[in-house]
């Protein structure tokens, strides 16, 4: 079976071999610090041995009650926000067909909500809900997060004008702490059936939790699979030798990139439905290490369609950047270029390709073209896109993430920034227990004189 790997090549024009090699030591040292959890935050380390640790009694659960979702639901709603929901939308939208909520299908068409407060939004969905069998599955670690909250309020009132207060109860199905949080509190006092988000496993690493699996389960994907290639990146990752682990090589070029100034990493794509791999993967590295007035940007791109855009500002922008290029080996679709009887557009030389060799071109010929224009770049490579792979690439991307962030000296598991601008926005609302704080800036807010043109 091959692994995911990392394609460093057109790296070491910019930091040389030997100086990443120099960093085993550092490497080793941090690598124990992981692996006896000694580290600032180590009692956030529960997703390390996660994938062996899940039991099939665990997976059984999350499958029959995915099973009744399919059996009994047009939509599914999955309610969460940050690492609540990224982490299923990311798999579901790279492992499903690109048009699935468009299609009948036997699994559920699956919506997101709770992850933003637009209202717009919420009517729409209002509209797609109308007269069909909804699901709700409400995900919340701390059971107090606004978006998702106020979300649930809004399903669960939508569903009460349609079906008996018993129906509703039956269809929403709540992910959250074991025993703390006003989601805890209302599912018990509901009879919700319920998952537990275990306490030493935060948001963004709890993709592999039934914070994930249930909605991916309810996707028709197998979580058995995913689980298998995340252990099998688990064993793999425990060697700390630079030389064959994927991850910490790559966390280790992170660094040296930042030390020599390339404060942006983009993550690109070649296919749309990777999309979401990369907004999880933003969230994971930005939350991680975006602390202490440090830490690199991860940004993002699709290809080919922003090389169309972006693609300008990467090739000759300011310099300050590395990319990081997700391959696909391994073509899913069989759509061929067609021939045109006069070749009115001069692409007959393509005809009878696949629009994957056309792709795979685009692909080699971007990493020339930004090494050329002096942005250095690596590639990780899925043999294929199923839930084996997928499950490796998270993995790799959540230790190298704990590599990178204690590299970095900063602790990659607690998130303190997320705070201030709840406490700004509770304030503005009015909420019991901000009163001071509410005064403190309604007062800045009257006496700020705007600029406006
Ligand atoms: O990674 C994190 O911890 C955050 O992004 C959370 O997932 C996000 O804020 C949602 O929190 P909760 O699940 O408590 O509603």
């Amino acid at each position: 079976m091959k692994n995911i790997q990392l394609d460093y090549t057109y790296i070491l024009d910019f930091v040389k071999e030997k100086d990443i090699l120099k960093m085993q030591s550092k490497v080793s040292e941090v690598h124990k610090v992981i692996e006896d959890r000694t580290g600032i935050g180590n009692d956030f380390l529960g997703w390390l041995d996660l994938p062996s640790r899940v039991t099939m009694s665990e997976m059984d659960k999350i499958n029959k009650v995915a099973d009744e979702i399919r059996k009994n639901s047009d939509i599914l709603v999955v309610i969460g926000i940050g690492g609540s929901y990224l982490g299923a939308k990311s798999v579901i939208d790279a492992l499903s067909h690109s048009f699935h909520n468009n299609l009948l299908h036997k699994t559920p068409q699956i919506y997101f909500a709770g992850q933003n407060m637009s209202a717009k939004y919420y009517e729409d969905l209002k509209e797609v809900l109308m007269n069909k069998r909804v699901s709700v599955n409400v995900i919340s670690k701390s059971g107090t997060t606004t978006e998702p909250a106020l979300g649930l309020r809004y399903l669960r009132d939508l569903m009460s004008q349609n079906i008996s207060k018993e129906q509703v109860r039956q269809r929403i199905i709540a992910t959250t702490d074991k025993a703390k949080g006003s989601l805890k509190t209302m599912a018990d006092k509901e009879g919700y059936t319920q998952f537990v988000i275990p306490d030493d496993i935060g948001g963004r690493y709890s993709v592999l939790t039934p914070v994930g699996l249930l909605p991916i389960a309810t996707a028709g994907i197998h979580i058995g699979e995913l689980l298998q290639g995340a252990r099998d990146m688990e064993k793999l990752l425990k060697n700390p030798d630079l030389k064959s682990n994927p991850a910490y090589m790559y966390a280790t070029i992170r660094n040296l990139m930042y030390a020599n100034g390339k404060a942006i990493e983009i993550l690109t794509n070649f296919d749309p439905s990777l999309h979401y791999i990369s907004e999880w993967w933003k969230q994971l590295y930005g939350e991680s290490e975006g602390k202490e007035n440090k830490s690199i940007y991860p940004a993002s791109v699709d290809y080919s369609t922003d090389l169309h855009s972006m693609g300008q500002w990467v090739q000759q922008g300011t310099r300050n950047i590395y990319e990081t290029f997700l391959w696909v080996e391994k073509s899913r679709g069989n759509a061929l270029v067609p021939s045109l009887e006069e070749d009115m557009d001069g692409f007959n030389f393509l005809a009878g390709k696949s629009f994957d060799y056309v792709n795979r071109k685009a692909y080699e010929g971007v990493t020339l073209a930004h090494h050329d224009g002096n942005v250095p770049n690596m590639t990780v490579t899925l043999p294929e896109l199923n839930a084996y792979y997928l499950g490796q690439l998270i993995y790799f991307f959540e230790k190298a993430c704990a590599m990178s962030g204690y590299l970095l000296r900063v602790n990659p598991f607690d998130q303190p920034g997320v705070e201030a601008y709840k406490t700004n926005m509770f304030a503005l609302l009015g909420k019991k227990g901000y009163e001071e704080k509410s005064r403190e800036l309604n007062a800045i807010l009257a006496k700020t004189e705007r600029k406006v043109v």
